[in-house]
């Protein structure tokens, strides 16, 4: 006989989840990209969702196999965006209604400065070297602590390169409080750790720079216990 626990602790919660990875266009047949699979962010969405909450998750070129249960979930709304810029006009017009954001994409730091109408051709690059023009992408998470509403809980993401454990301890600290988020979960990743695996380990920072969990496991039990720590902190928080 198996016994299944169904906890129903985020009934009433409605939260935004962001996942993938954004891509900026260089021509139309081209695009600058990173790495990042979707699958911790769709777990983050399904954990809140399977936990009662209400979640609108936004995706960044998430393939159909990642998205698994999130489709067709009864409590989850799905958009689907390209650009950062996509993804930022997205995010902050669905988390002004929300009580807890939680940035888990990979946002492109720079776009294109000029994409070009037609397929850029070696034969116009005029050498073998060639140059793109890049210019900084808005930074989405300060804008949403910016325009943050009274009690909403803002959570980022942090995929670190680090030579030991307290380097990446230093850098989500130093990435939190650049941020002004209340948790920021931070991931170690190398060549070859943290992207298509189905395991990740997280540490999550606090506003106090307190490291308050340390989970590691399926990416569901990774998303499990962010939400366990997204729920102390609000009740935390509402004391
Ligand atoms: N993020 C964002 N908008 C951007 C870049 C990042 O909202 N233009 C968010 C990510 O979704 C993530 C968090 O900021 O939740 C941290 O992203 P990261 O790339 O680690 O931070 P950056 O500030 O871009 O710093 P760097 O890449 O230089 O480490
Ligand atoms: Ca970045």
């Amino acid at each position: 006989l198996a016994v299944v626990a169904v906890r129903d602790d985020l009934r009433g919660i409605r939260t935004v989840v962001t996942a993938g990875g954004t891509r900026e266009p260089i021509d139309p047949v081209r695009f600058i990209g990173n790495r990042s699979s979707g699958r911790q962010g769709v777990a983050v969405a399904v954990a809140a969702a399977d936990r009662g909450a209400d979640v609108t998750l936004i995706v960044a070129h998430v393939d159909d196999g990642v998205l698994g249960q999130a489709v067709g979930h009864p409590r989850i709304a799905i958009s689907t965006v390209a650009t950062a810029a996509e993804l930022s006009a997205a995010t902050r017009a669905a988390a002004s209604a929300v009580d807890v954001v939680v940035m888990a994409a990979a946002v492109a730091d720079y776009r294109v400065a000029e994409v070009a109408d037609l397929k850029r051709r070696k034969e116009d690059a005029g050498g073998d070297t060639v140059t793109l023009e890049l210019v900084e992408t808005e930074d989405i998470l300060a804008a949403l602590v910016a325009e943050r509403a009274g009690g909403q809980t803002i959570v980022g993401f942090a995929a670190e390169t680090a030579a030991d454990a307290d380097e990446l301890h230093e850098r989500g600290r130093r990435k939190r409080r650049r941020k002004g988020v209340d948790l920021l979960a931070v991931n170690e990743v190398g060549w070859s750790k943290g992207f298509e695996s189905a395991d990740n380990a997280l540490v999550i920072i606090d506003a106090n720079d307190d490291i308050i969990a340390s989970p590691s496991g399926s990416k569901r039990e990774v998303a499990d216990a962010l939400w366990d720590a997204i729920l102390g902190t609000r009740e935390s928080r509402s004391e």
